[in-house]
């Protein structure tokens, strides 16, 4: 099976195999609202449509769950307009372009949203306990929120949309028995810390479409004690196919773990040792799933690529940290003019996502 040819997310045809992973750009207005330097970097993603999926950045579904400065907001219906136009620049040369939702949960901050932060559970995070768990009307009010959301995405031209539910943001909060203490429907078994995702993707058919495809973001584990483990990981998977999810990425870890186990690990540039470091979990989710699987995670080279899609480990393979410093890189990875990047791994760009400079790689080229 060749990277260069054509895939499926639902009965979305995807002109190749490769995704632009969603990459917190903090490129917004203080409301949330597309910038020009936004849609600069849209437009340099979508030249030549070498990428063949491209992933937005979490954009924030309530004004609750707002996690960064700068983050883009799809809370409003006065959003949509900016939104077309980074929809525009993206889908230029035939990229197809998904807006990832997301809602940060209790990793929200005061200092961000104003208010404290809201999760499935009341607990104590990085020493502060200013947060309270969702009672039963804000978690339905939160469903109809990524519902909107999504409606409103379709309505700016969007192809799809995918749902956060890893790295420890506020629905792989809900997926986790870390993070989820609650003892009514919505915690305990896997079943019910998976029904707010399940009851979103029906609510999203209903609002948006059934034709408009969503794919959701999970960890395949958490790496905390206590928390998701890859068993728990597939069923809650399999429950979210079941309700008509078109696909799924898979990462894991989150804030509170070492880089290491994280989803943003250290890959060494010359050895490459520590590439594809969610290829396991990949393969184990591929072989129990019938919607196509995103592999993401240290993918480095064209040949890893390669080899990930013609061994059928997964449908589709996620790079993020690359194309932050070369968002050519799939052009010239496609004309064979290179076959790696020159990306370090050193998360920098993650740094300057968060701190209201907007993400870029300060290395020179
Ligand atoms: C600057 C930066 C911002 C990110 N923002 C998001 C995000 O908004 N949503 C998400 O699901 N993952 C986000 N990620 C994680 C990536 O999508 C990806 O899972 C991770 O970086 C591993 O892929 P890579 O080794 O190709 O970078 C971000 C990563 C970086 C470095």
């Amino acid at each position: 099976m060749n990277v260069w040819k054509e895939g499926k997310i639902g009965s979305l045809q995807i002109g190749n195999r490769f995704v632009h992973t969603a990459t917190g750009e903090g490129l917004c207005t203080e409301k949330g609202e597309a910038t020009p330097r936004l849609l600069e970097r849209y437009r340099s993603l979508g030249r030549l449509g070498a990428i063949g999926l491209i992933i937005t950045g979490h954009m924030y579904v309530e004004k609750s769950g707002r996690m960064r400065p700068g983050q883009t907001g799809i809370d409003d219906d006065a959003l949509v307009r900016g939104l077309a136009q980074v929809v525009q620049a993206a889908k230029q040369d035939g990229s197809r372009i998904f807006a990832q939702l997301a809602h940060g949960g209790i990793m929200t901050m005061r200092t961000v949203t104003g208010k404290e932060a809201l999760g499935p559970s009341k607990m104590t995070i990085n020493g502060s306990d200013d947060n309270r768990a969702l009672s039963l009307p804000e978690i339905h009010a939160l469903i109809q929120s990524f519902a909107d959301a999504a409606r409103r995405a379709r309505e700016a031209g969007f192809d799809g949309v995918q749902l956060h539910a890893a790295h420890g943001y506020g629905l792989s909060q809900f997926l986790s028995p870390y993070f989820n203490r609650r003892e009514d429907e919505y915690g305990g078994p896997v079943e019910n810390r998976t029904r707010i995702v399940t009851q979103i993707l029906h609510k999203i058919k209903s609002e948006a479409g059934c034709d408009f495809p969503v794919t959701i973001k999970i960890n395949s584990t958490d790496a905390l004690a206590g928390g998701i483990r890859l068993e728990d990981a597939l069923q809650s998977a399999r429950l979210m196919e079941e309700a008509g999810a078109a696909g799924i990425e898979v990462s894991g870890g989150c804030a509170l773990t070492q880089a290491e186990s994280g989803p943003m690990r250290p890959v060494n540039p010359k050895t490459l040792k520590g590439a594809c470091y969610f290829r396991d979990e990949a393969r184990f989710f591929q072989k129990h799933m019938r919607i196509p699987v995103t592999l993401v995670g240290g993918v480095r080279t064209l040949e890893q690529a390669e080899d990930i899609i013609s061994s059928g480990d997964a449908a589709f393979v996620g790079i993020c940290r690359p194309l932050i410093r070369e968002p050519d890189l799939l052009i010239r990875w496609r004309q064979r003019i290179a076959s790696q990047t020159t990306c370090i791994s050193c998360n920098r760009c993650l740094a300057l996502s968060r701190t209201g400079t907007g993400v870029f790689c300060p290395h020179k080229l």
